[in-house]
């Protein structure tokens, strides 16, 4: 495989392209096809932003369309009927059925934009600077994101202070034995605990940089009370977790919350076109016209696709068939984490966001390596990188699981193997 061009040109920070090493040309549905003609499932699916698979047709055949007819692409934030229509049918289709109101905004195409944005609003709304964040967050890669971000990894990055910020552990952190919500609530309240009140609390309901880690119904209703009694803006970042992924459209749907803000992007047009957007309360809409901008807000392409996959919401069997995969994928994680004790530690993970944390970051390095001569593109996440995320399109064939699963099943048996060979 030729791949000179990016080792002798592309910058050292390239990353997949290191994890993945080969070179793609063509995928359909779950599946990705390198130059030589291998065929992989992907469980990657652009770390999340192709939850919908590879140029589905239901989703990609309207932007063929429309990109043949001469339409608008690129339109900042004038109107278009694309953008018209991507309001209207999200509006219909996801927010009125879920009893949500939310105002959109658009802000530049990206996850951090997004957060950005979000940040922004919620401190100039309540006047106050402080954000409150969590344990193992990621919320993207701009200094106003990576201020709320765990990862020692990448908050160093930029070599500037990060300030107004109050870390705060997840639930789960350092165990459950540790009431996280009641410590917030008690932080927040208390006249001598030495922080000054945030304007927002920022969380994904399931941290998938930070391990695949979950929060429960409980935990984020508690999560919204605190806020709620303390006047403080809820921010659910469902960049990765949200557009389907955890098998609703929104993460935090189960959980029967109703964050002040809520940020979307990765999956969101369904396609991999870029697109953003921050969902916030009306009375929270207290931009002045063209206070946030940003080039590239007009991805009408991404509109036309991303309205194509929020009509697949109002389809009973599609919600069906998620469910059904849901279903057999945990199964099957199950039935692994039974099966290779000596490898896997826990499951981890909602829905068709699922993990299997590990004993090591060298087992997963081996699992990742046999999975990826064998077909199947998995990556790793968590601080030690030791959680495998299993993160199967959500529309994947039966046939397809089935696969990705077996051989994710032989390169965790090859380690078990492995070891027994060498004891
Ligand atoms: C939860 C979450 N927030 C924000 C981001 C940043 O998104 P982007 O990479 O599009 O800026 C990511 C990216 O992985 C993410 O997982």
């Amino acid at each position: 495989m030729n791949t000179e061009a990016f080792a002798a040109h592309e910058s050292n920070v390239r990353r997949y392209g290191r994890s993945f090493p080969t070179v793609f040309t063509k995928a359909i549905g779950a599946t990705i096809q390198d130059e030589a003609g291998k065929t992989y499932i992907d469980f990657f699916v652009g770390s999340g932003a192709l939850n919908y698979g590879h140029n589905n047709p239901t989703i990609i055949g309207p932007a063929i369309e429309y990109l043949a007819g001469g339409n608008i692409i690129l339109s900042l934030d004038m109107y278009t009927a694309a953008k018209r229509e991507f309001i209207e049918v999200f509006v219909e289709s996801i927010l009125k059925p879920r009893g949500l109101s939310y105002k959109i905004q658009f802000p530049g195409p990206t996850g951090t934009n997004a957060n950005e944005a979000a940040l922004a609003l919620a401190r100039k709304y309540t006047g106050r600077s402080n954000v409150m964040a969590f344990t193992n967050a990621f919320h993207g890669m701009s200094l106003g994101s990576l201020a709320v971000s765990g990862a020692a990894s990448t908050r160093q990055l930029g070599g500037v202070a990060r300030h107004d910020v109050i870390r705060v552990p997840y639930e789960g952190y350092p165990s459950h034995a540790f009431d996280s919500a009641a410590y917030i609530d008690y932080l927040i309240g208390d006249p001598g605990s030495g922080i000054e009140k945030p304007a927002a609390i920022i969380l994904e309901t399931v941290q998938a940089e930070g391990g695949m880690n979950t929060a429960s119904a409980a935990w984020l209703g508690e999560i919204q009370s605190v806020c709620r009694k303390h006047g403080i803006v809820l921010i659910i970042d469902d960049i990765q977790a949200g557009a389907g992924r955890t098998g609703d459209f929104f993460s935090f749907e189960f959980a029967k919350i109703e964050p002040d803000i809520v940020c979307l992007s990765k999956s969101l047009s369904a396609s991999g076109f870029p697109l953003s957007v921050v969902l916030m309360r009306p009375d929270m809409d207290i931009w002045t016209p063209g206070e946030h901008s940003g080039t590239f807000r007009g991805n009408n392409l991404a509109f036309v696709t991303a309205g194509a996959m929020f009509k697949l919401w109002s389809d009973r069997q599609f919600k069906a068939d998620v469910e059904s995969t849901t279903a057999k994928l945990q199964a099957h994680l199950d039935r692994l984490v039974d099966k290779f004790p000596r490898c896997i530690e826990q499951k981890r993970g909602r829905g068709l966001m699922a993990g299997l944390k590990c004993h090591s970051q060298a087992v997963v390095g081996r699992v990742h390596d046999v999975a990826f001569q064998n077909g199947l593109l998995i990556e790793a996440s968590g601080p030690n990188r030791d959680v495998i995320k299993v993160l199967p399109p959500i529309t994947i064939t039966e046939d397809e699981l089935e696969h990705a699963m077996s051989i994710l099943e032989s390169a965790l048996q090859e380690q078990v193997s492995d070891d027994h060979a060498t004891i």
